[in-house]
């Protein structure tokens, strides 16, 4: 017989289910303002070449969670930047997650069919235009700070170089993928080591970017910077082990992505390297950690608290 809930366990529901509805209006929230921003600087579908920015428009248009602009809202709100100054970088963090999704979809990588939800953009556009797609995202996005005049010089430096070192060599998003690509096959030989090493670079390293950045455009100091990255880390680590276990758990069409693909291509995940259970206890670990990190922090963390446990919640 199942025991009805006590008072503790119903109050706990209520909190997480509070916290979550919290988190879902903060992602709202900033997928309102990054997109009207995204619409504003992406070249329209009918400026010539048509085909490359309707591929553009597709995948950047096709949903998501908007997490990494969410994060950087949040993190230079807690700092109290004029949310207006935050927009730039916020968009040119969706573009380059987007052109690392479209990347990453690529026969040649992942080979994946479903993202957002819909085609892929190589499916849909074939596989030239897909890689010209993420090429023309990653510029954009650097060229969108380069040009914000809302921001002085020597912040938009330091993000144009924030974003470059997250996304490329030798320890962001490129390298990451490169790690991911070579450690496919053969598990035995993984160590936490080195799944942490991929996890980081592959993924954390542009949410790391995406939290820093927010806190740059803020005029955050040293100490909070360093805390909002201690933060931001844990946050990475725990986005990509929550989405090696959602690819066992969920659905094709809870995810809007293929789910299982991890398994059959025999990727280096937590879950198939430690087994769900621990993978889940590790994601727990790093969520202690990254509150500890934002209790340190002498401002209003509130949201920063929701978007973490958010990100432990989430089913997509
Ligand atoms: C998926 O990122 C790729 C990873 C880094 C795991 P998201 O889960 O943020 O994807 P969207 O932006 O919501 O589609
Ligand atoms: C991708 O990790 C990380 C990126 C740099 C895009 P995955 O390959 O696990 O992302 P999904 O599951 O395809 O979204
Ligand atoms: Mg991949
Ligand atoms: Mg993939
Ligand atoms: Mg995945």
């Amino acid at each position: 017989m199942t025991l009805p809930p006590g008072p503790a366990v119903t109050r706990k529901i209520y909190r997480m289910e509070t916290t979550l509805e919290k988190a879902e209006g903060l992602l709202e929230e900033a997928s309102a303002l990054v997109n009207e921003e995204l619409d504003r600087l992406l070249p329209s579908e009918t400026t010539k070449p048509e085909q490359l920015h309707k591929a553009i428009r597709h995948s950047v248009f096709a949903g998501g969670k908007r997490f990494r602009p969410a994060l950087l809202i949040a993190v230079g709100k807690a700092f109290g930047a004029d949310p207006k100054k935050l927009l730039s970088s916020a968009a040119a963090v969706e573009m380059m997650h987007t052109y690392s999704l479209i990347h990453d979809d690529l026969p040649a990588m992942d080979d994946d069919s479903l993202r957002r939800g819909k085609p892929t953009c190589h499916v849909e556009f074939g596989e030239s235009t897909a890689i010209l797609a993420g090429d023309g995202l990653q510029t954009l996005a650097f060229e969108t700070i380069a040009a914000d005049e809302g921001l002085s010089a020597e912040i938009r430096i330091r993000l144009v170089s924030e974003l470059a070192s997250a996304a490329g060599i030798p320890c962001g998003m490129v390298a990451g993928q490169q790690f991911d690509l070579e450690s496919e096959g053969d598990l035995r030989d993984v160590s936490e080591e080195e799944i942490e090493r991929i996890h980081r670079s592959k993924t954390g390293a542009m949410i790391r970017a995406s939290a820093r950045c927010g806190a740059i455009v803020a005029g955050a100091d040293r100490d909070q910077l360093d805390l909002i990255t201690e933060y931001a880390e844990h946050l990475g680590l725990i986005f990509q082990i929550i989405d090696d276990l959602l690819d066992i758990t969920e659905t094709t069409e809870t995810l809007g992505k293929t789910a299982g693909k991890d398994e059959v291509a025999d990727k280096a995940t937590y879950p198939a390297v430690f087994g769900i259970h621990e993978a889940r206890n590790m994601a727990m670990g790093y969520y202690w950690q990254a509150g500890e990190a934002l209790n340190k922090l002498q401002v209003s963390t509130a949201e920063l608290q929701e978007l973490l446990e958010f990100i432990m919640m989430r089913d997509s």
